[in-house]
């Protein structure tokens, strides 16, 4: 009763906090995250159809495709997060690019999640995005759900991906629900955790909900027979070698539970949003760059893991996505951005997922706020109210492509410099300069080529100064040092570049030419940058 508001609005937070699941989708292009974010957020009706997220063909049109260039190639660049309530819970479902040449998009993504859902494809099993998207999760430490996605299809033995998960990935799949029918012949689930069967009916095109009805084992054994007892006796296989759920192992990242579904049918979507909210961990205290914790009842901080620009081309604003790491969001507030000591107003704040926008009053911890008119924000930059805070960077991914740039109308060259600055806070791409080069041609280094792809296009047409683009003959950037830079200077085909982090880069055209430069100079800078 004599409670002071401060202990009220703290009490508020930790309970608002315990509710959200902070997630991605990890997986390989085509594995159907679209088609499964679709259907998750169908199951939470946030949508009252399917397709109304990530259209595809014959459905309704999708909201994520504000750049011309998505909608051409038909892929999503741009991340924002969907928002759902579920049973008890809020759920955030973050964004990430399906696109392998925007991966340090998705990883910075992944620094503001809680959780990862990997979805692999029944036929082809673990592919090389969903690897490495899987090597970031285990740096941080991320739990992931496994689910294999498309077992309405012929695909590969259920035993047999369990293996390759456990092969390649090291986690222990746990399966929480196995399936009924092999791949191609989908019936439903055995619920490993009552040995009941959890029966799927079609619906039309997996446009509305599928049916669920739930049997006891003597009655799936007499529906199913064949199927139902193969899926006992495979289960039991998996209690045997001990592949059972453990909340330990699977908060520790070493076990993944798994689901088997079909998101295009909406099979085990709803099983999946069970074992989110039941298992996957809520917003915690966060470490911060000193290693400490920030409570999430501590006073409002966040950091900035995506800025975007041109998502409404008729404003040409620019939004920083921040992840509301400890307190209450509101809007208005004035908070400080951590790196300059400024105050950031927030007055208008909004929640994004594709073109649909709402604006935001509150937000808790495991929120995502898109700050609108952040000019000033970057990536990675941390803000705070009251108690200073500053979290551990975001680690930038190495780059393999590099082309120098240029205005191609020199009277435009501010509109030049104010692009070039842009795409480098957005980090669109990476902007590597050095005195030689000068300002006016600097280079731009990405993982992907497609990133160029989007610099040009925003240059041409955002900040209307067309530029002209040239491939330099590099492939491999080390970190170096500066008392090497002269060695380096002489050195064939070699070029060292500084990076807006401060970082300076050594880029070689190849490995053998890396190699022939360190045999050459013993005890040389070169490490390679990783992500860490
Ligand atoms: P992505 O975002 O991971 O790239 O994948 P997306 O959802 O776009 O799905 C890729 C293709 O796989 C789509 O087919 C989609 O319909 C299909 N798909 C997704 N989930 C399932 C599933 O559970 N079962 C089956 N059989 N197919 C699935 P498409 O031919 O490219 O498009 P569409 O015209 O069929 O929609």
């Amino acid at each position: 009763m004599n409670s002071s508001p401060a202990t009220v609005s703290s009490s508020t937070t930790l309970a608002e906090a315990k509710r959200r699941r902070t997630f991605a989708v990890i997986s390989h292009p085509d594995a159907g995250k679209s088609t499964l974010t679709e259907a998750l957020a169908l199951h939470a009706r946030v949508i009252g159809q399917a397709g109304a997220v990530h259209g595809k063909a014959g459905r309704r049109g999708t909201v994520s495709d504000w750049m011309s260039m998505e909608k051409e190639r038909g892929i999503s660049i741009s991340s924002a997060a969907l928002q759902f309530s579920y049973r008890d819970a809020v759920i955030n479902l973050l964004d990430t690019p399906g696109h392998a040449d925007f991966s340090e998009d998705t990883y910075r993504v992944l620094s503001a999640v809680d959780a990862a859902v990997m979805l692999v494809d029944a036929a082809k099993g673990l592919e090389t995005q969903t690897m490495k998207l899987f090597e970031v999760c285990r740096h941080r430490n991320i739990p992931i759900i496994t689910v294999i996605n498309k077992w309405d299809r012929p695909g590969q033995d259920a035993l047999a991906l369990m293996d390759e998960v456990l092969g390649r990935t090291g986690l222990t799949p746990t399966p929480l629900a196995w399936p009924v029918g092999e791949a191609g012949d989908f019936r439903g689930v055995l619920d490993r955790s009552d040995g009941s069967y959890i029966r799927f009916t079609r619906t039309d095109g997996g446009a509305t909900i599928a049916g669920e009805e739930r049997f006891t084992a003597s009655q799936a054994a007499e529906l199913e027979g064949e199927a139902w007892h193969t899926a006992e006796e495979e289960s039991g296989l998996l209690e045997l070698e001990g592949q059972q759920h453990d909340q330990d192992t699977f908060l520790a990242g070493k076990s993944t539970p798994v689901l088997f579904g079909s998101a295009v049918l909406n099979f085990g979507v709803h099983q999946l949003l069970d074992v989110l909210v039941d298992l996957a961990p809520s917003a915690e205290a966060r470490v911060d760059a000193h290693g400490e914790p920030r409570p999430v009842d501590a006073p409002f901080s966040g950091f900035v893991f995506k800025v975007q620009a041109g998502m409404d081309t008729a404003h040409r604003d620019r939004l920083a996505f921040v992840r509301v790491c400890s307190g209450v969001f509101e809007r208005g507030m004035i908070v400080t951005q951590a790196a300059s000591k400024k105050p950031f107003a927030t007055k208008y704040a909004q929640q994004v997922f594709g073109r649909d926008r709402e604006i935001i009053d509150t937000a808790y911890p495991g929120d995502v706020v898109g700050l609108v008119n952040a000019a000033a924000l970057r990536v990675g930059d941390s803000l705070y109210e009251a108690q200073p805070v500053s979290f551990p960077p975001i680690p930038t991914f190495a780059p393999e492509h590099f082309m120098v740039i240029r205005a191609k109308d020199s009277s435009k060259y501010k509109q030049f410099r104010r692009g070039i600055e842009q795409l480098d806070h957005e980090g669109v791409v990476q902007v590597l300069r050095s005195d030689l080069r000068g300002d006016q041609a600097p280079v731009l280094a990405a993982v992907g080529p497609m990133q160029f792809e989007v610099a040009e296009d925003r240059m041409n047409n955002e900040f209307n100064a067309p530029v002209k683009l040239e491939r330099l003959a590099f492939t491999i950037a080390r970190r170096t040092t500066p008392d090497w830079i002269p060695t380096l200077a002489r050195e064939r085909s070699v070029e060292v570049l500084s990076r807006t982090d401060g970082d300076l880069l050594a880029l070689f055209s190849d490995r053998w030419r890396l190699q022939g430069v360190e045999r050459e100079h013993p005890g040389i800078v070169l490490e390679p940058l990783v992500v860490s």
